[in-house]
């Protein structure tokens, strides 16, 4: 069984490299930076004795999505597990005004993983077989003015997961949402954030079981599911009023 991994340079996809090649499963790792996955390839090949290939992947290089999985299917055969690991918060202010910075946010995290996930879905519903796993964000079950560009791309891509798992699951193909919250990586250097936050391996072992169990909507850390809930019941007329 071959697992494919978006995104490998973050250390929550590294993590999960680590996971499925220590049980066993032949892993292909891709970031935009081919010499680094080459090296968490590397590293996780080291460290599991299991097998993990490498490839580049530039998520905004929509034209090139086929024929990147294409590669993967001839170097692991066919993919059984999917993971969208890649994301890009931007700068909110910067995207403020500035479409272009905008478009960029929207078009990472919701636009490149639409493009990736239709065609899994494509190759996965032939064999009725496979897993595709979404990271998005808490950031995305309401809009706050201090990331709603991010959070609106995250929530948008949730609520497309939401639609992909409905229309694939007569075929047998399961689709995850993973939900995080706060998570000790680069996107959160520096942020002071006043809730505990989770460590990368901690949150590849969640996700590993949470896949094997074909979980639909799974919060990681789990209190944020609680938080959310709570966060998304606040009246919009109090909301809009917060500093949030
Ligand atoms: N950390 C958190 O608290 C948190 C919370 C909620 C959700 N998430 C999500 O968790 C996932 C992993 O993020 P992380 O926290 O580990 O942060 P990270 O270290 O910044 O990882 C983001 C990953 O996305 C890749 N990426 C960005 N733009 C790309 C593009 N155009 N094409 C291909 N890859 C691209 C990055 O590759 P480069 O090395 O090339 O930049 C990197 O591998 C993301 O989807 C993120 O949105 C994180």
């Amino acid at each position: 069984m071959s697992v494919l991994i978006l995104g490998a340079t973050s250390r929550i996809a590294h993590e999960l490299a680590h996971r499925y090649a220590e049980n066993g499963q032949s892993v292909f790792v891709a970031a935009r930076d081919a010499d680094e996955a080459a090296r968490v390839a590397a590293d996780v090949g080291v460290r599991t004795e299991g097998t993990c290939a490498s490839g580049r992947f530039d998520a905004t290089d929509f034209a090139g999505h086929a024929a990147f999985l294409d590669s993967v299917r001839e170097t692991v055969g066919p993919i059984e597990v999917a993971i969208l690991a890649f994301g890009d918060m931007g700068d909110q202010h910067a995207s403020e005004g500035d479409f272009e910075a905008a478009r960029h946010v929207i078009d990472v995290n919701y636009t490149a993983a639409v493009s990736i996930c239709e065609l899994l879905a494509a190759s996965m519903t032939e064999r009725a077989a496979g897993s595709i796993v979404g990271i998005a964000s808490v950031a995305g079950d309401r809009g706050r003015q201090s990331n709603y560009i991010y959070g609106s791309a995250k929530g948008a891509f949730a609520l497309y997961l939401q639609g992909l798992r409905n229309r694939l699951f007569k075929s047998g193909v399961h689709v995850m949402t993973v939900k995080l919250g706060f998570v000790d990586t680069r996107m959160t250097y520096g942020l002071k954030t006043g809730i505990p936050i989770a460590a990368p391996d901690a949150v590849s072992r969640a996700i590993f079981d949470a896949q094997r169990g074909r979980s639909d909507v799974f919060y990681y850390p789990h209190f944020w599911r609680g938080i959310m809930s709570v966060v998304k019941a606040i009246p919009e007329a109090a909301f809009k009023r917060l500093s949030l």
